[in-house]
């Protein structure tokens, strides 16, 4: 079959569709057309696209490239198309691939000629850094602000329950008794560690890309630092191809999304433990719960459960972000068009999970006396038996000897260390006195660790205090 020549467009949005049309001799098929585009999705990026346009309009006015009118207009023009964007007016086009070519494409329906000047000196290559860095930006701030909450109802909760004895656990066998706010506050520094880990990453997402261009900058005089500061970046990406290029920045958004959906996990598993009529230790409130439409009896934790499964997802979208990274030549390739549907999915879940569970927290129902009964059975005070013996003066592995034949012996029995008569515990050492008792109780056994980091009620108390107080502007 011939080649057609191409037809010469002398405007690149006349006629056809596609902004750059002029180039090709036949149109892309309706599939390919829908393979290559990305509007389905990136349109998210609506609001931080016009944004960077102003600030890229604003500095090309400013340095003499587009006049001052032409810059008026081009801010009244994207006012509009943000009004019809909010009002569910905007006309979104497959055939124009994406969300920078639909914007640019309308505000020249609006506007005309100063619309055409808008690319000049910019590519889509590093407008949708741009654009990409801000959305980030935006919801690394949510983000943080979503786990202040989070920490603040975990360290209220923790505050109530500083005194309230569980058993804690090692491999899932009862260790020693611990403080069932001291387990709260547990979480609450794994969440202020993920809190640390985002406003980290947030100094490198806030670099700014635009005046990289295509790739190798461009001819026009801009002033990169401007635009920076009007979009509030912290500085400019300091060379082209990389700026264009690179999503590690989003990457790592995703892994430390990764690592607040990997604690939110493990606390939906012990929140499904607890909630088991087995262990009885909480009750969730009814609105994060559903029933069975055919066991009459059934309450389910579906929030943690769900939350615990959509930790998977969060998980492959950092996969998918790495391998996508992994294998591309410098500078932009068309395979980071790939970047946002995961994005948006890991900001989205941990942006919903974080919100259901600062509420989910707050609304716990606890039940101490099945905490206290669990902690009560196997034997959570034996550590507390041979330190006791240790500081009579008895060498740790001997009295952890005397301990285990005390233990052996209470199984027998079926009853606690704290059950035996003083002849009995004194038949394995010598060195137990009467005092022994203060030591076998869960209440001394916690109260005894008061150190920093320690189980004890006052400590307990003392941290959740602090991290309220951290906590507390954010509420
Ligand atoms: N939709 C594209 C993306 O998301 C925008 C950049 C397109 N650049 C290009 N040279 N085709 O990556």
């Amino acid at each position: 079959m011939p080649k057609q020549a191409p037809t010469p467009q002398q405007d690149q949005f006349a006629n056809k569709a596609q902004a750059w049309s002029a180039r090709f001799s036949e149109p892309v098929s309706d599939l390919v057309k829908r393979y290559t585009a990305s509007v389905g999705f990136d349109q998210r990026l609506a609001r931080q696209d016009i944004q960077g346009s102003l600030a890229h309009a604003e500095m090309l006015a400013a340095v003499g490239v587009i006049s001052n009118e032409d810059y008026a207009a081009i801010q009244k023009g994207m006012a509009s198309i943000l009004e019809e964007i909010d009002a569910g007016r905007f006309a979104w086009s497959i055939d124009l691939e994406d969300v920078h070519l639909n914007i640019e494409k309308r505000l020249v329906e609006l506007i005309g000629d100063a619309g055409k000047r808008l690319h000049t000196g910019r590519s889509r290559n590093d407008q949708v850094a741009t654009d990409i860095r801000l959305w980030v930006r935006g919801e690394i701030d949510h983000a943080l602000e979503l786990l202040g909450h989070m920490r603040h109802a975990l360290a209220g909760l923790a505050l109530e329950h500083a005194a309230t004895i569980l058993p804690g656990f090692t491999h899932l066998q009862v260790a020693q008794p611990v403080t069932f706010g001291h387990h709260l506050l547990a979480y609450a520094e794994m969440f202020g560690r993920d809190a640390e880990r985002l406003a980290d990453c947030r100094k490198r997402v806030n670099r700014l890309p635009l005046g990289a261009a295509a790739l190798a900058g461009t001819t026009f005089p801009i002033d990169r630092e401007r635009v920076a500061t009007t979009l509030g970046f912290d500085g400019v990406c300091r060379n082209s191809l990389d700026a264009v290029s690179d999503r590690d920045f989003a990457i790592e958004f995703c892994a430390a999304a990764a690592l607040i959906m990997m604690h939110i996990s493990r606390l939906s598993e012990e929140l499904v433990l607890w909630m088991s009529p087995r262990v009885g230790f909480i009750d969730l409130a009814d609105r994060f719960c559903t029933g069975s439409s055919i066991m009459p009896q059934k309450k389910n934790p579906d929030v943690p459960e769900l939350a615990r499964g959509k930790t998977g997802r969060v998980y492959g979208h950092l996969m998918a972000l790495l391998t996508l990274m992994k294998g591309q030549p410098l500078a932009y390739n068309k395979d980071n068009q790939e970047d946002k549907e995961g994005l948006f999915d890991a900001a989205d879940t941990i942006r919903d999970t974080l919100t259901i569970f600062a509420d989910l927290i707050g609304g716990i129902r606890v039940r101490p006396e099945a905490m206290r009964q669990a902690a009560l059975q196997g034997y959570a005070t034996a550590t507390d038996l041979a330190d006791y013996l240790v500081r009579k003066g008895v060498p740790f592995r001997d009295a952890h000897e005397a301990v285990a034949r005390a233990v052996r012996a209470c199984e027998d029995k079926r009853c606690d260390l704290s059950d035996l008569a003083l002849e009995d515990l004194q038949s394995f050492h010598s060195a137990i006195g009467q005092d022994v008792y203060g030591f076998l109780t869960l209440e001394g056994s916690v109260a005894a660790r008061a150190h920093t980091g320690g189980t004890a009620p006052e400590r307990v108390r003392a941290e959740a205090e602090r991290i309220l107080a951290q906590t507390a502007a954010a509420q």
